[in-house]
């Protein structure tokens, strides 16, 4: 079976709106894994606009699956990630400015620190998956750097504006997959995927995890805000 693993980025997101203590996200992964996931991923940004060190702390303590810890490779993330010791990193890209993940890496840019990087990692257990746009070049940069996994970017194939691109973008997956598994290394995709979207990947078998997260925190906003409706009312009409 393809796996499912969460990103719960975005219920921290909602809890900073407000700087205080809810959502939890770390109640929120326990409830993903409750319902089934085989992953929590967050992404500890060096801002820490969502995400904090504390939630890292507790959600190693608490996820019972795998958890997954996305991030820059920087000195620092190294550094708290051979501490945390989650079961894998995944190694994105991070520009202060941006919304959201925007592009892969860019392997080649930095190969040799990339690789060192990746290496530090691997010496405490850790599995390490390099976040690359479906191209050739980076999936045999992420094989040269001695990754283990690479999460292909479905970005531009789920924001795609019509048919054409779409395929193209698809194309790019398949070929990216392709060239990933001659390679040896495992395969996960992530980015932009959602309740319509997902039905054009299920079928590329050698894809072992979907990386999820906008899509599912999004769904139980809506799913569930008729139940958190109902319940108010229930306590305002409760007798005094
Ligand atoms: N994979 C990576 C590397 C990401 O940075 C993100 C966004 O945090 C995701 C997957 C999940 O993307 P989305 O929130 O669009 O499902």
């Amino acid at each position: 079976m393809t796996r499912l693993s969460v990103n719960v980025d975005h219920v921290a997101t909602i809890r900073e709106a407000r700087r205080i203590t809810e959502p939890d996200p770390v109640t929120a992964a326990a409830l993903a894994e409750l319902a089934g996931a085989d992953g929590i991923i967050v992404h500890l940004r060096e801002d820490r606009r969502h995400i904090k060190d504390r939630d890292l702390r507790l959600l190693r303590e608490t996820v019972k699956t795998r958890l997954i810890l996305e991030m820059a490779a920087t000195e620092e993330m190294v550094r708290i990630a051979l501490d945390v010791k989650p079961e894998m990193v995944t190694l994105v890209p991070e520009k202060r400015e941006e919304l959201t993940t925007e592009g892969g890496l860019d392997i080649n840019m930095n190969k040799e620190y990339v690789k060192d990087s990746v290496l530090m990692l691997q010496e405490r257990g850790i599995l390490v998956s390099l976040f690359v746009d479906p191209d050739i070049d980076q999936i045999k940069a992420a094989h040269k750097v001695s990754g283990d996994y690479v999460e292909i970017h479905t970005g531009r194939f789920c924001e795609a504006y019509d048919r054409v691109e779409e395929k193209r973008e698809l194309d790019r997956i398949l070929t990216s997959v392709k060239m990933a598994s001659k390679l040896k290394l495992g395969i996960n995709a992530g980015h932009g995927l959602n309740y319509q979207n997902i039905k054009s990947l299920t079928g590329i078998d050698e894809i072992e995890e979907f990386s999820i997260g906008h899509s599912i925190i999004s769904r139980a906003l809506l799913v569930g805000l008729d139940r958190a409706v109902r319940e108010m009312i229930e306590l305002i009409n409760l007798p005094a």
